[in-house]
């Protein structure tokens, strides 16, 4: 297939561009690099420095196209909060706008970055596709919303739709090349690399006094390039089922902010530097993925099942690219 990436010079889309060469698709990236990395587009992939929104360079950017992987959309919790006319703007109206150029062109798969943040508080532990939808920020309302639009539109026959909902993506390419590279980080591993680094402050652990073993808040960690065949493996299977289909992907498996600091000083060998503060507002106390689904119907199968494993990925990328991207090997 040829495959345009739109958001493929980020985190997660350049991890799903590799994957997708890999696996013998041909791939455009369309990205306006606001967030996004050109030193992240391989060689050889042509790059559409454009908005999503701009109806012209999407259009050229769509040509001979069949499918669109969706990642070009803002991702933080406590931004969505502090700006959510920004994240219905950037994660629903754009998207619609970038749907809209599909739809004229005659592109008609669509794959979809949507998040565990679509579910709110859970109500139970591990969570499957089926757990109750009510998000309790605007960045979760925003991925909910663009996920309904996509339901209504397969329903109606304008495309077939996968949504993947994230947990807590992490870890960079295990060959060094890719990684994390955010201009503000917020992440747990990154923020706790850099202080055990001395690159950073000490971490700020966001409270101990959860309903959870040793009283800090569990995730889900799943790593970048699992992700990335999953979207690989999602689109390939877009043909069957439902026109709406939506996936969690996670391990399976819970870790504490504890463990994840714990974690990380093995990884590094010194200690991470640490105190403990308040409780982040909207912060579930546990969320971990039931990712059986995407297990039965396409074969996800995470490669990285430990921490040690994908904590030891993140480290390297930092470690060597101290400035991210602007880090010339
Ligand atoms: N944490 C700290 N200190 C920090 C940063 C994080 O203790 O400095 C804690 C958080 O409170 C949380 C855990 O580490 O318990 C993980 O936090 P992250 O910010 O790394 O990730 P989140 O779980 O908050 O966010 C992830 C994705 C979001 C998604 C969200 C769903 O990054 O895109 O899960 O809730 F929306």
């Amino acid at each position: 297939m040829r495959a345009l990436v739109a958001g493929g010079a980020g985190y997660i889309g350049s991890h799903a561009v590799r994957a997708l060469l890999e696996a013998g698709h041909e791939v455009r990236v369309l990205d306006d690099l606001s967030a996004g990395h050109r030193a992240a587009v391989p060689a050889g992939v042509p790059l559409f420095e454009a908005d999503i929104a701009d109806r012209d360079a999407v259009s050229r950017a769509l040509e001979g196209c069949d499918a669109v992987l969706h990642f070009a959309a803002l991702l933080s919790v406590g931004g969505s909060v502090r700006d959510p006319l920004a994240y219905w703007r950037n994660n629903v109206a754009k998207a619609i706008a970038l749907i809209d150029a599909m739809d004229a062109a005659g592109v008609r798969r669509f794959v979809f970055s949507s998040t565990c943040a679509t579910f709110g508080v859970p109500v139970r532990v591990p969570m499957d596709e089926d757990h109750p939808q009510a998000p309790i920020n605007p960045y979760g309302a925003s991925k909910l919303a663009l996920e309904r639009a996509l339901r209504d539109l397969a329903a109606a026959g304008v495309l077939r739709a996968v949504a993947l909902r994230y947990f807590n993506a992490s870890g960079a390419h295990e060959d060094g090349s890719l990684g994390e590279d955010h201009a503000h980080e917020e992440h747990l591993i990154p923020l706790a690399i850099d202080a055990a680094l001395g690159r950073r402050p000490p971490l700020t652990v966001f409270g101990e006094d959860y309903d959870t073993p040793d009283g800090t808040c569990i995730r889900d960690y799943i790593h970048v390039q699992d992700l990335a065949v999953a979207h690989v493996q999602a689109l390939e299977a877009l043909e069957r089922g439902d026109a709406f289909q939506a996936y969690n992907l996670g391990t399976g498996r819970g870790h504490s902010v504890r463990e994840v600091v714990d974690c990380v000083g093995r990884v590094l060998g010194t200690p991470v530097p640490h105190s403990v503060g308040p409780r982040r507002a909207g912060d579930p106390p546990r969320l971990v993925a039931a990712a059986e689904r995407a297990r039965a119907t396409f074969g996800f199968a995470p490669r990285f099942t430990d921490l040690g494993a994908i904590v030891d990925t993140a480290a390297r990328w930092r470690r060597d690219h101290p400035q991210g991207y602007r880090t010339r090997p």
